[in-house]
């Protein structure tokens, strides 16, 4: 079987397709797109037609940076006859039982798989657990082919490093992680990705290795979190600011800077699940990860109660107090809103009875109210009780206090949960993470 070579890339003689147009499928396909034609195919129709209009409904890509890149958009699969590399982006969820959902996997391995040639090679790039690309894709790959793998078509894995909002880490200045089903398709995988990646490749032993690598990353990173989340409520207790801490501690060299925070989103609150459902499978119990998962979990829960606790300080009942709630994307300065804990926290407040307004500049509203029910207000009308900036987007890091004293009783409470306000004389009672 002669292979493909990234010549035939680059010449057009055979060309790539991205399947799954989202945070990362989208950015992917742009970045080749702008070198060599690309295949674009996502199942929702909804995405597909605002991106033949040149809009990317999660925000992550200019119209002028679609414009650049010569992606044929398509929701219908025929699309995929003409491609020879497939790079699936799909995404990697878990149920309400915090178990892995490899649905979208599946279904678009067999979509792939109807349309596989011999020759054709498919990366996953999807964050998944060790040996799920060669335990669970594969065979549905085989299977709706009838070709064999690694003597018909290949395959290979290289996660994906991406990350929203972000202008500096981008695809293209990060060091990108292949791993192929022969020491081959490594290669080949190395000087693909290496047409749009200019930080470097590197080359993972094994497909399980580059698949482990991405989970952990994700996983140490809650588990940091996590950690700080831990130190938070125990500082609380001692009247000190973790903040404060965390400044201090981070002057010595190997002190690893983290900061506590509601960790939601479609990766780091997910992706460490993925792994425990393995090693669950394989009889061990993960300790420390699922702990530092629930600590990061109920942290809702936590601010919640220390926020009723802080309006009855004031002489506040939260039964009708009047609550505003500023940012509900997972992160600052994205607008996915996917798992946001901030959803929690203002549901656990009403559950004391407090009447409570949400705003978020950035995130779609409607998207907002699809998914959650919520209606956000665009201005915040007449004085609150309490206000809790929840997420740290970069209008709410300019403003200032009297930007407050116009929303905020006097006596009332000041919630900032990333501490962006915290080096402000700040004329509330005042409370950080
Ligand atoms: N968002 C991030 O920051 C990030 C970073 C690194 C890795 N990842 C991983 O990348 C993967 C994708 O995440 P995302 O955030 O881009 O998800 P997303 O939901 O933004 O995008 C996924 C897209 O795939 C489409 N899709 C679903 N099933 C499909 C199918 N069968 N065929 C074709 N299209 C299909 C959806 O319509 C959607 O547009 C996940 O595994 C995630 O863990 C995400």
């Amino acid at each position: 079987m002669s292979q493909i070579s990234v010549d035939d890339i680059l010449s057009g003689k055979k060309k790539i397709a991205v399947i799954g147009l989202g945070y990362v499928g989208l950015p992917v396909a742009v970045a080749f797109g702008k070198q060599i034609p690309v295949i674009g195919y996502d199942i929702s129709k909804r995405k597909i037609d605002l991106l033949k209009q040149g809009i990317d409904p999660a925000g992550e890509v200019s119209s002028e940076e679609l414009k650049k890149a010569a992606i044929e958009f398509s929701h219908d699969s025929e699309v995929l006859a003409d491609a020879s590399v497939y790079i699936v982006t799909v995404p990697t969820p878990v149920d309400s039982h915090k178990v892995p959902d490899l649905g979208p996997l599946k279904n678009a391995s067999q979509t792939i798989g109807k349309y596989l040639k011999p020759g054709d090679i498919v990366v996953y790039e999807s964050t998944v657990f060790p040996g799920c690309t060669e335990e669970i894709c594969v065979p549905i790959l085989e299977r709706t082919s009838g070709l064999k793998a690694n003597i018909d078509f290949f395959y290979g894995y290289s996660p994906e490093r991406i990350n929203p909002g972000d202008n500096v880490h981008t695809l293209e200045n990060v060091i990108k992680v292949v791993s192929g089903s022969t020491p081959e398709i490594t290669d080949f995988l190395a000087d693909l990705y290496g047409i749009v990646v200019k930080a470097g490749i590197h080359k993972a032993p094994s497909i399980k290795v580059a698949e482990a690598a991405k989970v952990i990353e994700n996983t140490q990173r809650d588990l940091n979190i996590a950690l700080m989340n831990e130190l938070s409520i125990i500082f609380d207790r001692m009247n000190i600011n973790t903040y404060d801490v965390i400044d201090a501690a981070s002057t010595k060299w190997n002190f690893i800077k983290f900061t506590p925070g509601l960790v939601g989103g479609h990766c780091i609150g997910v992706d460490p699940y993925y792994l425990t459902y393995k090693a669950q499978q394989l009889g061990y119990n993960p300790q420390v990860i699922l702990s530092g998962r629930r600590i990061n979990d109920e942290m809702p829960l936590h601010v919640a109660s220390r926020a009723i606790q802080m309006l009855a300080e004031k002489g506040i009942s939260a039964l009708g107090s009047r609550i505003l709630v500023m940012g509900v994307t997972f992160k600052e300065n994205v607008k996915d809103i996917r798992n946001s804990k901030v959803f929690d926290l203002i549901r656990e407040l009403r559950n004391y009875g407090a009447h409570v307004d949400v705003m978020d500049l950035i995130a779609d509203p409607e998207e907002v109210k699809r998914i959650y029910g919520e209606t956000l207000i665009s201005e915040p009308e007449g004085k609150f009780d309490m206000v809790i900036v929840a997420v740290a987007h970069n209008q709410y890091k300019q403003l200032d206090m009297d930007y407050f004293k116009n929303i905020l009783h006097d006596n009332g409470v000041l919630i900032d949960l990333k501490g962006i306000y915290r080096k402000q004389e700040i004329p509330f009672r005042y409370w950080t993470l």
